[in-house]
Order: structure tokens, then C-alpha cells, then sequence
């Protein structure tokens, strides 16, 4: 059901300086940061050749990710997306499975236009699943 690996985010303090370590240290082609204020975070896109990463930084009051980094000072792999042709299929097999859905169960648009759920991390190894539908 799971297809490819879309990206794996990584939650930092300082955005530009994760950005400057991913171009100038490791390489990377690094994109622009974009503000997106509907999810309260700054985002970074990082182009791999077969996937991407995404370097998150907290936009705003009760950013979603601060929580995370007061637990993770150092910043930290916050979750993983992988790619699902039909979303509401895969939350209904995997809600029949057990998982839990975080939030409304409803399918909300992601950093990327498409529609994307989450998973409860305590249902998947201790890692927080993303899915989007592509
Ligand atoms: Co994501």
C-alpha cells in the first residue's frame, strides 16, 4: 500500500544555519525558506536525488514543532513521509489495523498542495508517519 519515500523532516532552531551546513558542508542543492503560517513552521527543501528533506523550523505561537525541540534541543528527525495513491483507502486499511489517526482523521493539504494525514507515533516504532497522497 506505502509507495516511495517522499521526505523525512528534520525539526532545527536555526534554519539558516541547517540550510548553510546542508549547501556549503554536505553539498546539497537547498531551497529558498518558505513561511507557511497555516502549519507554523518555516520550511527548507532539500533535494536528494531520490527523495527530499525537509528542515522544519517553528513559525508563530503553538508551532506545532516546539514541543518537539524543547524535548530535542539539537533539533531531531521529526517524522517521515511516504506516498499512498489513495489516501482515504490507506486511512481506512490502517485505522481497521489499529492505527491511530491524529487530529480530525481527515485528510488536511501539506506542504507540497497535496492532501497528507499523520500517524500516531506510538503505532509506528516510536516514529511520526505522514502520509500523502501523490
Ligand atoms: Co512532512
Amino acid at each position: 500500500m506505502i509507495g516511495r519515500l517522499n521526505h523525512v523532516a528534520i525539526a532545527v532552531r536555526d534554519l539558516a544555519a541547517a540550510s548553510a551546513l546542508y549547501r556549503d558542508t554536505m553539498g546539497a542543492a537547498v531551497s529558498a525558506p518558505l513561511a507557511q503560517p497555516a502549519h507554523g513552521v518555516t520550511v527548507v527543501f532539500i533535494e536528494l536525488p531520490n527523495t527530499k528533506i525537509e528542515l522544519l523550523e517553528p513559525l508563530g505561537e503553538g508551532s506545532p514543532i516546539a514541543r518537539f525541540l524543547e524535548r530535542n534541543p539539537d533539533g531531531g528527525m521529526h517524522h517521515i513521509c511516504y506516498e499512498v495513491e489513495d489516501i482515504l483507502a490507506a486511512r481506512d486499511r490502517l485505522k481497521a489495523g489499529g492505527a491511530r489517526v491524529l487530529g480530525d482523521g481527515e485528510p488536511k493539504i501539506g506542504a507540497h498542495g497535496k492532501p497528507v494525514l499523520f500517524l500516531h507515533p506510538k503505532d509506528f516504532n516510536g516514529t511520526l508517519i505522514e502520509l500523502e497522497q501523490v
